[in-house]
């Protein structure tokens, strides 16, 4: 899907820093602008960057073929990227991510989402959207142009990160 950007021309591909600017976390050690997690508002998206010794719900070819699915890139260190576009896919509220309870809650109708975007409660009716993201050499680069907005609900055999132990207070 075609979204136009906040000059109402369609986006494109945009280099939004090098690599370093983005340390991976183990998800539950996520922390907004510091560690696993980053918000880059000309891209109206979240970069999450999870370690490479990050603890998954799936194994194997399974996990690998969800992460393809859900358009994580696996870099050369082992660790995994996405791009999360920053709109609930409820009704279109920026979504802010929690450090309290290390996820993406949204303060309008609780939709409530994991640190890779997969839905975990509310009224949502999928996990969050996706941008590509890719790199050149040491620079990070999300392709604004498309919005992939068919990620469903996760189930036991599609879910890639386990549900976090601490819940969000409101
Ligand atoms: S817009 Fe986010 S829960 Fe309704």
């Amino acid at each position: 899907m075609l979204y136009p950007n906040l000059a109402g021309q369609f986006g494109s591909a945009l280099t939004i820093g090098q690599k370093s600017a983005f340390p991976a976390a183990k998800p539950s050690d996520f922390k907004i602008g510091e560690a696993g997690v980053f918000y880059h508002p000309e891209a109206k998206t979240y970069v999450s960057h999870l370690a490479k010794d990050t603890q998954f719900s799936l194994q194997g070819t399974d996990l690998a073929d969800q992460l393809a699915t859900e358009f994580f890139v696996k870099d050369k260190d082992g660790s995994f990227w996405v791009s999360l576009y920053q709109r609930c896919v409820h009704l279109g509220c920026t979504v802010p991510f929690r450090n309290d309870c290390v996820s993406f809650k949204c303060p309008c109708h609780g939709s409530h989402y994991n640190v890779d975007g997969e839905w975990l409660d509310g009224p949502a009716p999928r996990s969050l959207d996706r941008f590509v993201i890719s790199f050149s050499g040491e620079d990070v680069i999300v392709d604004t142009s498309v919005v992939h907005d068919k990620t469903p609900h996760p189930d036991a055999s599609t879910r890639i990160i386990p549900v976090p132990s601490v819940p969000c207070s409101a």
